[in-house]
């Protein structure tokens, strides 16, 4: 199966309860022949967006640090699972500043004119938000996941749901969810098969 699935882990908490969500969806798929990859931002070295509008004359960052590495792999994924849990009603703040270094992509689409794939769209390409916070408030994920769909439209990623957990607080506390690690398996599951 050619079809390979980039898990980007944007908690700073290792083995919190979105680590635990995508390590799961990665392992069901692997387990179902998949290729799959993980980063965890939290090990990347970056800085946030400087806001110095550089990228808009020539489509790249002048800053030099991972965050390139992290645009490549977007690039090659076919798939792609953000997993990351809700600080102060929205994405976790090194999540958001991982997402604003993508502006560069938006400047290549937007302002230069200048497509994604210079050799032809990639025949499919699709994502997913998973993610977990404390209260249990009705728009717990709004926020959030309009940043991930935001990130998803400049990336040509088609945006195909969000498997959030309300509250969920204590690293680990996920594990006694009695439907998520089933539902999460049938989302990535439905998403690989796209
Ligand atoms: C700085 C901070 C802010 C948070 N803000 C919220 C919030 O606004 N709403 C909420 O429901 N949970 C909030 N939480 C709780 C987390 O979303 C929750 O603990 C989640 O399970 C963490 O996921 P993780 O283990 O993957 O990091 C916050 C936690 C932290 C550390």
């Amino acid at each position: 199966m050619s079809v390979h699935i980039l898990g980007i882990a944007g908690s700073p908490r290792p083995n919190g309860n979105t680590d635990r969500l995508l390590i799961h969806a990665l392992e069901t798929l692997q387990n179902e022949g998949y290729s799959t990859e993980l980063i965890k931002i939290r090990e990347l070295d970056y800085s946030p967006c400087l806001g110095c509008n550089a990228c808009t004359k020539t489509g790249k960052c002048i800053q030099k640090d991972d965050i390139e590495y992290l645009q490549e792999r977007l690039l090659a994924a076919d798939r792609v699972i953000v997993a990351a849990p809700i600080f102060f009603m929205g994405i976790n703040g090194q999540m958001k500043s991982v997402i604003d270094r993508m502006q560069p992509f938006w400047a290549w689409k937007y302002v230069l004119k200048k497509p994604l794939f210079p050799e032809g769209p990639k025949k499919s390409r699709n994502g997913i938000f998973l993610s977990a916070g404390g209260t249990n408030f009705p728009d717990l994920f709004d926020c959030a996941e309009r940043s991930v769909k935001n990130l998803y439209h400049v990336l040509d990623i088609k945006f195909m749901g969000t498997c959030g957990y309300k509250k969920i607080d204590k690293a680990g506390e996920i594990n006694e969810h009695p439907t998520a690690f089933t539902e999460v398996e049938e989302k990535v599951l439905a998403l690989a098969k796209l």
